[in-house]
Formats: structure tokens, C-alpha cells, sequence
């Protein structure tokens, strides 16, 4: 069986900006993948370009074996993949529920959508509570479950989510992620999470792609990159320049 998404070779520019170059990933169904890497590495832009945000000058992406090139964000959708962006994006002044009402709009069918709702709601106890506050009111921490809610609400076999970790405190990283691959058991989903910090993901992703300077880095089996050594290289960029640690003896 392929892969759930193959990007292959993609080039991606924002005008004169390369962010992105010959950039090669995959999922395979059931799997939980992490990108890793630093500010402005294109982690963002790979997301974006899967889900059909920005398109790429050159290579392409797979999902469920259908080219997402040249389709709208909406039509790549409808192939089952949803997307949890940078900054939640979640509308502040709404309540909770009119945001998962958002995202099981998407699906079309009113019961099934209720039903998914009181499904989902109750792995979400903290929104279950709220469901009538603006979500402009929420924690941080649950605004991130919210977003990460609604994105199930539509769903999705492949969720992608970008940075769920950022400005969240880690024993509500530790909640989120749990949330996560509880969701990953359930709903039998797919993950692809974007992350700044190897820190917590390496225990819970299968695999892992460093990305910097809009290129793979490095790939492998989490379980391989546990020490954290080639990652830190990666990330940093060591490897092509080895620099003596200051202490080091001459
Ligand atoms: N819409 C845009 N227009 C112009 N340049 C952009 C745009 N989005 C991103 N870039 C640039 O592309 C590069 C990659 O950005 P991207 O947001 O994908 O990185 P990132 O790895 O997600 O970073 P961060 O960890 O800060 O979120 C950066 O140099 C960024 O400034
Ligand atoms: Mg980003």
C-alpha cells in the first residue's frame, strides 16, 4: 500500500524566497510523523502546501495517491485531510460549540455531525464545560484543543498540525499530546505535527524529518534519534562545519 501523503521533490517560493527546496516526505497511514526544526525552516510552508495553501514550482504532492496540485484548499479536504494551523486561528468572538459547529459544517450530514460532536466532546471535558463561553475566553491550552476539535469535527483521516506546543506550558503539552494519540487510536487517524522542539515529540512520533534552511536535514525512526545527538546536528547545522566546543582540549 503508498503512502497516505508523498511530497516529492517539491520547491516552494514566497517571490524571490526560496522557503523550500527539493523537499521529499512521507506518511504512511496510521503513522504519527514530526517535523522538527527552527524558526522560518519551511515547516509551516510544507504543512500549507499539503493542504493546498501555497503551491509549489516544482515536484508534488500525494494524498491518498491523488495530486493535491492545483486543487483548492477546500478540494483537498474532501480527500480527508485536515488542518490544525499556526496560531489556532479559532474565532474568538464565537462560542465553543459555534466553532465545532464550524468544522462539522464541513461535513454536511446534521446528525452525524451532532453525534460526533458528543463523541469528541467527551475526550475534551474542559471544552464540554464551556461550550457556551467565546472562545476569546479560553486558556491558551484549550483554545489549542479547541482548534485541534474542530479539525477533527470535519472528519479527517490525516491531521496535520502545525506548532500545537507553542506558548503552552508543558503539562499542557503533555494533555494535548495525550489528547493526540488518543485520537490517533480512535478516529484511526494519521498525524504529521510540525514542532520547533524535539523534546517531547521524539517520545511520541514514529518518525521524524529535520528540516532547516528549507531542506531535509535528516529522516528516521524516532527510536533512532533518541539520544538526540544527530538531531541537534541537523538542527544546528554542525554537520558541515564541525566547530570544536569551546573546551575543548587542543
Ligand atoms: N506568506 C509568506 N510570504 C513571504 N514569506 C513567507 C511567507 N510565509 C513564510 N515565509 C518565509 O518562508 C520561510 C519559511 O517560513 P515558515 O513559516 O514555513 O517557517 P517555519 O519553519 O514554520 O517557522 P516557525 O517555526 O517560525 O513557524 C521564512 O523565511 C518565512 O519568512
Ligand atoms: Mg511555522
Amino acid at each position: 500500500m503508498g503512502a497516505l501523503v508523498e511530497v516529492d521533490g517539491i520547491h516552494v517560493r514566497y517571490g524571490d524566497l526560496v522557503a523550500l527546496r527539493d523537499v521529499s516526505l512521507s506518511v504512511a497511514e496510521g503513522e504519527v510523523v514530526c517535523i522538527i526544526g527552527p524558526n522560518g525552516a519551511g515547516k509551516s510552508t510544507a504543512l500549507t502546501a499539503i493542504a493546498g495553501g501555497v503551491a509549489p514550482y516544482a515536484g508534488d504532492i500525494r494524498v491518498g495517491g491523488v495530486s493535491v496540485l492545483g486543487l483548492r484548499p477546500e478540494q483537498v479536504a474532501r480527500l480527508g485531510l485536515s488542518l490544525v494551523p499556526e496560531g489556532r486561528h479559532i474565532f474568538g468572538t464565537l462560542t465553543v460549540e459555534e466553532n465545532l459547529r464550524i468544522g462539522g459544517y464541513i461535513q454536511g450530514d446534521r446528525a452525524a455531525a451532532k453525534a460526533d460532536m458528543e463523541r469528541l466532546l467527551a475526550l475534551f471535558p474542559r471544552l464540554a464545560e464551556r461550550l457556551r463561553y467565546p472562545a476569546g475566553r479560553l486558556s491558551g491550552g484549550e483554545q489549542q484543543m479547541l482548534a485541534v476539535a474542530r479539525a477533527v469535527m470535519t472528519r479527517p483521516r490525516l491531521l496535520l498540525v502545525d506548532e500545537p506546543s507553542l506558548g503552552l506550558a508543558p503539562r499542557i503539552i503533555d494533555q494535548i499530546y495525550e489528547i493526540l494519540l488518543d485520537l490517533r487510536q480512535r478516529a484511526a487517524l494519521t498525524l504529521l505535527i510540525n514542532e520547533q522542539s524535539s523534546n517531547r515529540i521524539l517520545k511520541h512520533a514514529d518518525r521524524i524529518y529535520v528540516l532547516r534552511g528549507g531542506r531535509v536535514q535528516l529522516e528516521g525512526p524516532a527510536a533512532d534519534l533518541r539520544d538526540g545527538e544527530a538531531i541537534r546536528h541537523a538542527y544546528f547545522g554542525f554537520g558541515e562545519a564541525p566547530v570544536a566546543p569551546l573546551d575543548a582540549p587542543a
